[in-house]
This record gives structure tokens, C-alpha cells and sequence, in this order.
């Protein structure tokens, strides 16, 4: 097999990039260890940032976005037992999020790419990935009939996510360094049939610690709190759970409606980035080179993000072999990424309760969410990064 663009990893940014490429008139082939219903399956974050949505629109992808999303003017903030909303729309020139999950994108490109006559290939193994450093290289792997497979291409993109392996292709040390950062707890999450508990999101900070309530629909709702990371779902019987939802949200303004929960998960999370995030003919997107905690909802954004500029990249080289872009792949991406980076570790640190954190440190965190909430500078620097930062 030959192709232009070999994909490894049929996530958002495997399968935007391989959209993204197609519209170019570039060819990809798609692989992944994953079944295509795993990839559809999998329930991750909800949060699409203005640009991804503009992008999804622009590209042939905004009918069932646009019927099923639901679009976010403001998120608030609670503290002191009171929701501080944040304008998002007021304070970016009417920018706004859309509540749409990942894996209803996945779908989409899904769909769209097979509709195009895009080769996906689902439930591959045995992935390997040879001479990088040349001009040719090729991805090996065995098919989902279990025949062995070798695919020629011009590039290759590591798409793989968190539990990649083509970020390891650049060699540790001598080419690779990884800057990581870990926090000391997870989010416990759950899937509830309930009525919405709120019309916004609300980031909730609370001694007993952090909670998130998020949407799906009108009849599903999200919510997370932060929990240990030692602890474990079997821990957490639906009357503990609501218990606790309820004593670090409930107030004048706020309250949670309870229901019937259906799927509980914990979520452990890191700060990551990976310099460079190419090596060769190999370029890394999205979570193979970077992760941040959810926090900022931005995972998903960062890796649309990156393949906007890697397909631009690509697309430079095959219309007049131009470089330059490639070659300043690594230094445009990570800009963004590190102000994605800055922002998720912020709001983790402005919500949460540390471990250790002394009476002096509580004081100062509640300053801290006055200081935000209270000044239009502060409010708007939260709306900005939010709704996200302009695409390259
Ligand atoms: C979600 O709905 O899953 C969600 C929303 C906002 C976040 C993280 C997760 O910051």
C-alpha cells in the first residue's frame, strides 16, 4: 500500500487531519488498534471552543453540530456559595463554546471521511514505523483479517493520544525532552439521566474540593468532583455520590438535580508536553505530544489546533515543496500549546484543594476567585483563553 500522509490514530486529531488533507487534495490512510466502535463509544469531554466549531462549519461538518450542540454565552465560577458568571460572549466580541462530545465529532469525521471515500482502517496491531529519517517511510501493522501490512508514505502523523507509541520515535535525550507536571487527585465523573442543573457550566471551588457541572443534554447530564487518585469507583455507591455533589454545590443560586447515574468514572490527569513534536518525516498532533487536565477544557481544541497548522504545513510541500512550514511545525504548535498548557494549569490550581494546602493558602485562593470574578481584566482573561485563542 502507498500512500501520502500515513495516520496513526483515529481520534480527533488523526481524523481531522485526514478531513483536513482531503480537502486539500493530499491522500491519507488512517489506522488505529481501536475498533470503530470503541471510537465512537468512548465517552471523553464536551466542550468545543469558537474556532473548532467555525472550523467544523467551514469544512462540511456543522449539520448535526449545529441541530444537537448547544451553545455557551457564559460559565460561572462558584465560590463563598455563589455563582460568579463569567460573560464569555460579552467579553470576547460574542465568541462563544458549544457543548457537543468528543465522541459525536469522532462520528462525524467518522462518517464524513467514509462518505469521501477515506481509508480508515479499525482494529490494526502490530504497529510499527520505519526510516523516518529518509524520505520514505513506512508504517508496518497487521490488518484486521490478520494479514501483515506495510504502508509506504511521503510522512507520517502520530495521532495516537495519551497511550501513544510514535511519540517514543523520537529519541529520548538526545532529540526528545518531555515536561510533565502531576497533580495530587483525579475527577470522579458521572453520566446522569437528570434535568440540567444549571443553564452554564459551573467550575465550583469548595474546602471539600472541586466540582464541575456540565451537560450533555437536556436529559444527560456530566458532573465531576475531585476525588483521590487512589480511590476507586466501587467506593462510591449513588447516594454517596449525590451526598457529595450536593454539599459542594448547593447554595441560594445553585443546586443539583439528582437522577439515575449510569456510568461512573475516574479521571486521572497530567500536564505534559513533548519538545519537539517532530522528528524526520514523523509529526506528532495532539495528545501523543500533549496533554493538559480538564480544567480548561481544551484537549480535544489543542488537537484540532494542531492540525490546522500541520495540514496547511503539508499541503505548502505538496503544492511547491516549500518547508519552511514543516520545518517550523514544532515552534508554531507549541506556542499555543504552552498557553493551553498555562491556562489548564491555572484554572486547576484556582479551583481545586490541595492536599496540603493551609488555612493561609484557602484565604488566598478565594482572593485569588475574587480577583478573577470581580475585575473585567481578570473575567476577560478567563473568556479569552476559554473560548480559546485565535487559530494559527
Ligand atoms: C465535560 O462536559 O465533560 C467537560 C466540560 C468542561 C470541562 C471538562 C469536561 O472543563
Amino acid at each position: 500500500m502507498r500512500t501520502q500522509v500515513g495516520i496513526v490514530g483515529a481520534g480527533p486529531a488523526g481524523l481531522m487531519l485526514s478531513h483536513l488533507l482531503h480537502l486539500r487534495g493530499i491522500e491519507s490512510v488512517v489506522i488505529d488498534k481501536r475498533s470503530r466502535e470503541n471510537i465512537e463509544k468512548t465517552i471523553k469531554a464536551g466542550i468545543l471552543e469558537h474556532g473548532t466549531v467555525e472550523l467544523m462549519q467551514q469544512t462540511g461538518l456543522g449539520d448535526r453540530l449545529k441541530r444537537e450542540g448547544a451553545e455557551h454565552h457564559g460559565i460561572h465560577l462558584r465560590f463563598n456559595g455563589r455563582n460568579h458568571r463569567i460573560d464569555l460572549s460579552g467579553l470576547t466580541g460574542g465568541k462563544t463554546v458549544t457543548v457537543y462530545a468528543q465522541h459525536e465529532v469522532l462520528i462525524d469525521l467518522i462518517a464524513r471521511r467514509l462518505k469521501d471515500d477515506g481509508q480508515l482502517l479499525f482494529d490494526v496491531d502490530d504497529v510499527s514505523v520505519e526510516d523516518l529519517t529518509g524520505t520514505s517511510p513506512a508504517i508496518r501493522f497487521t490488518d484486521a483479517d490478520g494479514n501483515n501490512q506495510v504502508l509506504d508514505c511521503d510522512f507520517v502523523a502520530g495521532c495516537d493520544g495519551s497511550r501513544t507509541y510514535t511519540r517514543f520515535l523520537i529519541p529520548e535525550g538526545e532529540v526528545r525532552t518531555d515536561f510533565f507536571h502531576q497533580y495530587p487527585f483525579a475527577w470522579f465523573g458521572i453520566l446522569a439521566e437528570a434535568p440540567p442543573s444549571s443553564d452554564e457550566l459551573i467550575y465550583s471551588r469548595h474546602e471539600r474540593g472541586f466540582a464541575l457541572i456540565s451537560t450533555r443534554s437536556p436529559t444527560i447530564q456530566r458532573l465531576y468532583f475531585q476525588c483521590d487518585p487512589a480511590d476507586s469507583v466501587d467506593n462510591w455507591s449513588d447516594d454517596r455520590i449525590w451526598t457529595e455533589l450536593h454539599a459542594r454545590v448547593d447554595g441560594d443560586d445553585a443546586s443539583i438535580s439528582d437522577g439515575r447515574i449510569f456510568q461512573k468514572d475516574i479521571l486521572h490527569f497530567r500536564s505534559l508536553v513533548v519538545e519537539p513534536m517532530q522528528y524526520g518525516r514523523l509529526y506528532l498532533a495532539g495528545d501523543a505530544a500533549h496533554t493538559v487536565p480538564p480544567t480548561g477544557a481544551k484537549g480535544m481544541n489543542l488537537a484540532i489546533a494542531d492540525v490546522v497548522v500541520l495540514s496547511r504545513a503539508l499541503d505548502a510541500f505538496y503544492t511547491s515543496r516549500a518547508t519552511a512550514a514543516l520545518d517550523a511545525y514544532t515552534d508554531t504548535v507549541l506556542r499555543r500549546v504552552w498557553r493551553a498548557q498555562q491556562f489548564s494549569y491555572w484554572m486547576t490550581s484556582l479551583l481545586h484543594r490541595f492536599p496540603d494546602e493551609n488555612d493561609f493558602g484557602l484565604r488566598r485562593q478565594v482572593a485569588e476567585l475574587q480577583g478573577v470574578t470581580g475585575t473585567t481584566a481578570g473575567a476577560a482573561y478567563v473568556a479569552e483563553n476559554y473560548v480559546g485563542l485565535p487559530l494559527a
